[in-house]
């Protein structure tokens, strides 16, 4: 499998083979970076930021750069026809006719899924609202494996925004597929969503414990006590394969701590911002002396703001800086792959991949909508030629999770396309707790917000709606 071609809005449109071997690549350019300058020469990237951004948009650039490419940019929606009302399906085509390849940063949580379907050339997500930021996922792994050799058994803490912050959810999913043990330790109201913690259980079988369960000084002390943490569980295909890298030397305390900042853009209110600003967990020089952090190398994605004390930048552990120096060959390094430029051998899986599910899908034309604000699919420009699209994950409570932003609806009423012999009086709706959830093949279902939309639609309600039966 070969990464040409390919665009990458997720973490998981790459196999931790490829993975690998992106940083095997990136080890090869950062030992001569200067040296680079032919490898894609007279290609050109469109760099399109609509967020802003220093380091993951200079990083693309620079390692454009160093690959001899050129780059073209926009960096602000008002400078552009997204501004006019233009679909961003419209910027792509046209976007994808003059570059070769795109990094996209945008609000909406999907956007980069939607620019890839319709641009022609490997599109790239430099972070979509709160969804996903699988490049800086890219950079993290690769300093967790240059600093301590592995990242299977490794124990991860992630702290702060788990809520907001797209780095965090692009990099529990990594490391929860490359078998490391994660901590969550959320600032208060700010723990991970939860179709993120669903997926972590589901799609990587992991396990999710309660914090109190652990001991030591940080219990109730430091933490909030609702923190909760994952390890994959035993047996794990993943935790199945062999080890042939170096032995984790620690055995207790963290080996990585991953700190991000209060992701204020994402709140409706500044006085909501406010008051977790107040009671945000801060990482300083006082808390790295406890003995759980003795080894522990400290990350962070960057921009600090006050998370973060700037007395623990001179500390050996501290490793935020490097984190970010390391983008530029590992930015490179894919960027070369994904343009058909570099090859590179990717190893085959050390054990199967843990199959994914195949979910059954529902996409129709109308009825139920995602019901994220900030999900592309629900934008006025955009609904215009993206019908709704979800992964039918459960039936029991009936869950949808949308396939752009990944949050998940939970309708209250369904029909069956094929209503019994075609009479007009038996076109009925019921409700999706009913048994009819089941009895209804997928393919048939037709799944509603609200009785309004069912009865709109011309269905009337059933004994199973009314909850009578
Ligand atoms: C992160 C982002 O944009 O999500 N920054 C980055 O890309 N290095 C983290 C953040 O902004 O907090």
């Amino acid at each position: 499998m070969s990464l040409a071609n390919r665009s990458l809005t997720a973490i998981d449109d790459l196999s931790n083979e490829e993975i690998e071997a992106i940083f095997f690549l990136a080890d090869e350019m950062s030992d001569s970076i200067r040296e680079q300058t032919e490898v894609c020469r007279g290609k050109l990237m469109a760099s399109l930021f609509f967020e802003p951004s220093t380091r993951t948009r200079l990083s693309f650039e620079a390692a454009m750069h160093r690959l001899g490419g050129n780059v073209i940019s926009a960096v602000d929606i008002g400078a552009t026809s997204l501004a006019k009302g233009e679909s961003i399906a419209d910027m792509a085509k046209v976007i994808g006719s003059y570059a070769d390849i795109i990094v996209i940063r945008h609000p909406w949580e999907g956007a980069a899924r939607v620019v890839a379907d319709y641009a022609g050339v490997p599109v790239i997500n430099a972070g979509d609202g709160s969804h996903e930021h699988p490049t800086q996922t890219l950079c993290d792994l690769y300093t967790l494996k240059k600093e301590r050799k592995t990242i299977k058994g490794l124990t991860i803490a992630l702290w702060g925004d788990l809520k907001h912050g797209r780095t965090i959810h692009s990099l529990a999913y990594a490391l929860a597929r490359f078998g490391a043990t994660i901590h969550f330790r959320p600032g208060p109201g700010l723990e991970l969503p939860e179709h993120v913690i669903k997926k972590l259980t589901t799609e990587y079988t992991g396990r999710l414990e309660k914090y109190d369960k652990l001991d030591g000084a940080l219990k109730g002390k430091l933490l909030p006590l609702d923190a909760i943490y994952i390890t994959p569980s035993v047996p794990h295909q993943l935790a199945n394969i062999p080890d042939v890298s170096v032995q984790v030397e620690l055995k207790t305390g963290l080996d990585a701590l991953y700190v991000t900042r209060l992701q204020k853009e994402r709140f409706s209110t500044t006085a909501e911002g406010k008051e977790l600003k107040d009671s945000y967990p801060v990482v300083d020089k006082k808390l790295l002396e406890e003995k759980e952090f003795k080894e522990t190398i400290v990350m962070h994605p960057l921009p600090r703001v006050d998370e973060l004390a700037h007395e623990i930048d001179a500390d050996p552990r501290s490793m935020y800086f490097k984190q970010a120096e390391r983008g530029v060959p590992a930015r490179m390094a894919l960027v070369a792959l994904v343009l058909g430029d570099r090859k590179v051998d990717i190893a085959k899986p050390k054990a199967p991949p843990t199959p994914k599910i195949d979910y059954p899908v529902y996409k129709r034309d109308s009825g139920v909508r995602c019901h994220n604000p900030s999900c592309v699919s629900t934008q006025a420009t955009e609904t215009k030629y993206i019908k709704p699209e979800f992964k039918i994950v459960d039936l029991k409570p009936l869950t949808l999770r949308c396939i752009y932003c990944e949050h998940e609806v939970h309708p209250p009423y369904i029909a069956s396309l094929e209503w019994h012999e075609g009479k007009i009086d038996t076109k009925k709706y019921h409700s999706a707790d009913s048994r009819w959830v089941e009895k209804i093949r997928p393919d048939n279902l037709i799944i509603f917000d609200s009785e309004k939309e069912a009865q709109a639609q011309g269905f009337k309600p059933s004994h199973y709606a009314t909850g009578k039966e």
